[in-house]
């Protein structure tokens, strides 16, 4: 897909929060063998070293990867940031990153939009590709666009299908902004839902995959979560069919709005 700033990001990534640490790097490699080539990390996931090591042993050229990771508000403050960005990059074993964020805008403590500052004079200064954010209420974005002129290219989000956010989703339309997902699966419990089992049936698909596949459908970045290379695998297998009208206004259907969020409100969250 490509972003407001021109660069390319990949439509599916791995999302390696909540891996083990001790399969992190068995993950991100089994992941980049299967055809991945984004893989999303944080600070915050103390894991950054261990998808370090898989960069290090993959044949796969640097420039065909995209790696990205999110600074955690305890370090938000221009000098902050800078000093959290070169720490990620040694644990990353990297001189260029594709993509870094500012992971919750955390309103309490006010600083995100110097932080953002930050993100801004990283990208400029070579060090960074892409420069997003995640967790950002439209407000939170137009304020960072309004104080900055830099508007964000990418907002990582929770989004699934008990969790559509329509509004955020037309806002980021509206301003250029990449949809990228996290929690796609709504933590697994979508897939149970009788409503994407019957579609996963229909295709010969498994419920994952149908629920990747409408999320790819509609342009946005999914970064799906899984410790084990079989779903790895599954997760990434999602080129080979198409949903129809009926089987997204059956999904859309499944909508709970905020109610449906499964991780902390990012008003308060920090
Ligand atoms: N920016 C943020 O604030 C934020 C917050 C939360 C998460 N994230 C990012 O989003 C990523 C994904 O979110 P998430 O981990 O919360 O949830 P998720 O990807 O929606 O779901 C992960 C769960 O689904 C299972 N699963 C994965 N593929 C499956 C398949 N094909 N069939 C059956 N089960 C499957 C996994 O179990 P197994 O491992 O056993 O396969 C795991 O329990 C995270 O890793 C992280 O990178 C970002």
């Amino acid at each position: 897909m490509k972003l407001a700033d021109g660069n390319d990001i990949p439509p599916v990534g791995l999302g390696v929060a909540g891996i083990p640490v001790d399969l992190t790097t068995s993950a991100t490699l089994a992941a980049i063998n299967a055809g991945y080539r984004l893989i999303d990390t944080a600070v915050i996931y103390h894991n950054e070293a261990e998808v370090g090591a898989a960069l290090a042993k993959t044949n796969v050229p640097r420039d065909d990867l995209f790696i990205a990771t999110k600074v955690w508000p305890d370090r938000y403050g221009y000098d902050a940031v800078n000093a959290s960005f070169r720490e990620s990059m040694t644990r990353l074993g990297l001189d260029r990153l594709d993509l870094y964020m500012l992971h919750w805008p955390a309103p309490m403590l006010d600083k995100y939009v110097e932080s953002w500052r930050a993100l801004i004079d990283l990208q400029r200064d070579g060090w960074v590709t892409s420069i997003g954010v995640s967790n950002f209420f439209p407000a939170q974005l137009q304020r960072l666009a309004d104080e900055t002129g830099v508007m964000p290219v990418v907002n990582q989000i929770e989004l699934h299908p008990y969790s559509q956010r329509l509004d955020e989703q037309a806002f980021h339309a509206k301003n250029n902004i990449a949809t990228q997902c996290w929690s796609p699966l709504g933590r697994s419990r979508c897939l149970d839902d009788p409503v994407i089992n019957a579609i996963a049936t229909k295709h010969v698909r498994t419920p994952a995959q149908v629920v990747l596949r409408w999320h790819f459908e509609a342009g946005r970045i999914a970064i799906p979560r899984s410790k084990s290379p079989d779903r790895i695998q599954q997760n990434f297998d999602i080129f080979g069919f198409a949903l129809d009208a009926d089987d997204r206004s059956q999904i859309a259907a499944l909508n709970k709005g905020l109610d449906g969020q499964l991780g902390p409100d990012p008003e308060i969250a920090r």
